[in-house]
């Protein structure tokens, strides 16, 4: 009798001890690091391949990589397996662009070929050096499965698609010793590099001591020899390890994004870390003070996933990168998929990055917004507007004339009348909690309002995005946004899990805006102008390509009024 495949895996994986020293925050499935996909020519459809979103053609990809422009040309390394559809054989794999939307792939640029990256190439980040020179910083896995810090570098800086990368023979340039006390099984992922006013270059690299989370600080005159600084940059208790940490500055003043070096006094500064226990990340703002080289987040700010978040769903492992041409930061997150090891098997790859976001500082400074970059806007085909309309309490109204499944929907809702808000419990603290137990199926006073997307003819299937809001003390109202997958998929195997996030906008005197990028398997929605985010990994078995609707929709018993468009978006070019 066969065993069953799924705990099979369990087993090699806890019998292969070995391998759960080098897993990180994958699950490792040894025995399918290197199995072939499917055949290709049984694949008949694949529904879930996505029209705009990044992804290679096969295989398992995870966070991107040193992310950068270099020459015009937009640079994108990711984690990823050539030979298979679960984690493993790691490598930078390699791809450019000239607008963040198509792009074409090229050679691995980073693979095991030292002694110090002979076990894996993982996570690291791109920086560029006075006078437009990149290098790359990257963790590698050495022969003891330890991870140390490496650094590669262009063979050819006339070629603006760097197709190839060599590495210097000092390699590792940061290590474990006995005298550092660096834990060598959580030490990882170094994040772009800053120059002091002293002409000395500083970068983190995530780690542990217990469960306190670290970003170990180091610092060098010219970027080959590295020592490690006496205190961290920060740390937080009970966090646990920080992976692909980012340390950027951020503009009080406007939309602007700023070189990873600037400082200065309408500079705030931005640390952001993502929590291997919990596979959420979080982020604080604060002030870098460059002399005692410490980062010191804003009184009151929640140093825990429980605080502000750059997305509420499936987004880990993110990266900024300062794109110089369009004085604009970009942020990229790998999205994760929600299906089963013997799904992702069955349709050959697994992972996808998110579509790039412009982030930069609310104007009340307190936290980050974030807007797919304009470029999107070159995809969009025909324009459906909605028509002002009221959307009756209890009403559903399809969209009509969109690719419901590969579409970018942006809509605001108004309210004129708030007595029928329900009154927020103040044990209701947890948005995510909250959002589960009134799913959009849970009628309400103001809400649940929003949009059914990815949804079949008769609603068998739909996931919701919208809004509910609810009168908290002193007449203030507290504004939900959810993201509800449990009715996304007849396939009862994936993870379905109600996103949630309160978003701090004052519906009084602002308009509830709701954008959506959908994109098959993806939907990435983008509320209160961008104050909060949440993408939901979907897999419908009904509403498929040309079978997937659209529909804004009211459960709650007071009417609100809609307006905004729908667009087609075309396919992009990608790898
Ligand atoms: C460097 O790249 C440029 C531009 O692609 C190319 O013309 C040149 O031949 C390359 N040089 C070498 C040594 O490969
Ligand atoms: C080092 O990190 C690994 C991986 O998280 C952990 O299992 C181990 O307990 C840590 N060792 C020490 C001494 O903290
Ligand atoms: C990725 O998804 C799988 C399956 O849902 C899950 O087991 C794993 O913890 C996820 N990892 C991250 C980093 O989100």
């Amino acid at each position: 009798m066969a065993i069953s495949s799924f705990s099979l895996y369990c087993f090699l994986s806890l019998w292969l001890g070995q391998s759960l020293l080098l897993q990180a925050s994958h699950h490792v499935y040894r025995n399918l690091q290197t199995s072939l996909v499917a055949d290709a020519h049984n694949q008949v459809k694949e529904p879930y391949r996505t029209g705009y979103h990044f992804q290679p053609p096969k295989n398992w990809i995870n966070d991107p990589n040193g992310p950068m422009i270099y020459k015009g040309i937009y640079h994108l390394f990711y984690q990823y397996n050539p030979k298979g559809v679960v984690w493993g054989n790691i490598v930078w794999a390699h791809s450019t662009s000239t607008d963040l939307v198509n792009w074409t792939p090229h050679d691995a640029a980073i693979y095991p070929s030292q002694p110090s990256d002979i076990n894996g190439c993982w996570s690291g980040s791109a920086t560029i050096l006075p006078g437009g020179k990149p290098v790359i910083l990257y963790t590698g896995i050495n022969p003891q499965n330890q991870q140390v810090q490496n650094l590669a570098y262009p063979k050819n800086l006339s070629d603006p698609y760097l197709r190839e990368w060599a590495k210097v023979p000092q390699n590792p340039l940061m290590a474990p010793t006995q005298a550092n006390q660096i834990n060598a099984s959580s030490f990882r992922d170094p994040t772009t590099a800053w120059l002091g006013p002293d002409m000395i270059w500083r970068v983190i690299v995530g780690s542990k001591r217990n469960q306190r989370g670290f970003a170990i600080l180091y610092r060098s005159k010219d970027f080959l020899n590295w020592v490690k600084a006496k205190h961290p940059l920060h740390s937080a208790k009970k966090t646990g390890m920080w992976e692909c940490p980012d340390f950027y500055p951020v503009s009080i003043k406007g939309q602007n994004g700023l070189h990873t070096s600037e400082n200065g006094p309408d500079v705030k500064h931005v640390l952001k870390v993502s929590l291997d226990n919990t596979k959420r990340e979080y982020y604080t703002i604060g002030t870098y003070n460059i002399h005692k080289d410490i980062y010191i987040p804003d009184k009151g700010s929640v140093e825990s996933d429980a605080g502000l978040r750059y997305d509420y769903g499936k987004f880990y492992a993110s990266k900024t990168f300062f794109d110089s041409s369009m004085n604009r930061r970009i942020l990229l997150g790998w999205i994760n998929e929600s299906s089963s090891v013997e799904d992702d098997t069955k349709k050959g790859w697994s992972g996808i990055q998110a579509f790039p976001r412009k982030i930069w500082l609310d104007k009340s400074g307190k936290q980050l917004v974030q807007w797919p970059v304009a470029e999107i806007e070159k995809l969009r085909e025909k324009e459906v507007k909605l028509p002002s309309s009221v959307l009756k309490g209890g009403s559903v109204h399809e969209v009509l004339g969109v690719t419901a499944a590969q579409a970018d929907v942006d809509v605001t809702f108004e309210i004129s009348d708030f007595k029928k808000a329900e009154v927020l419990d103040p044990s209701w603290t947890d948005p995510q909690l909250l959002c589960s137990q009134k799913g959009a199926s849970v009628k309400g006073g103001l809400g649940p309002f929003g949009l059914l997307v990815l949804a079949s003819k008769g609603l068998k299937e739909y996931t919701a995005v919208f809004y509910r809001i609810f009168k908290g003390h002193n007449n203030k109202y507290v504004v939900l946004l959810c993201s509800d997958q449990s009715r996304s998929s007849l396939n009862q195997d994936n993870d379905k899990t109600t996103y949630g996030a309160f978003i701090k906008v004052d519906p009084l005197h602002e308009k509830l805006s709701l954008r959506s990028l959908i994109d098959h398997s993806i939907v990435e929605s983008l509320a209160g102008q961008g104050k909060a985010c949440i993408t939901a990994r979907v897999y419908p078995t009904l509403a498929i390509d040309v079978d997937a609707h659209l529909y804004a929709f009211n459960y709650g018993t007071e009417d609100v009024k809609i307006t905004g468009s729908a667009w087609s978006l075309k396919t992009a070019k990608i790898n």
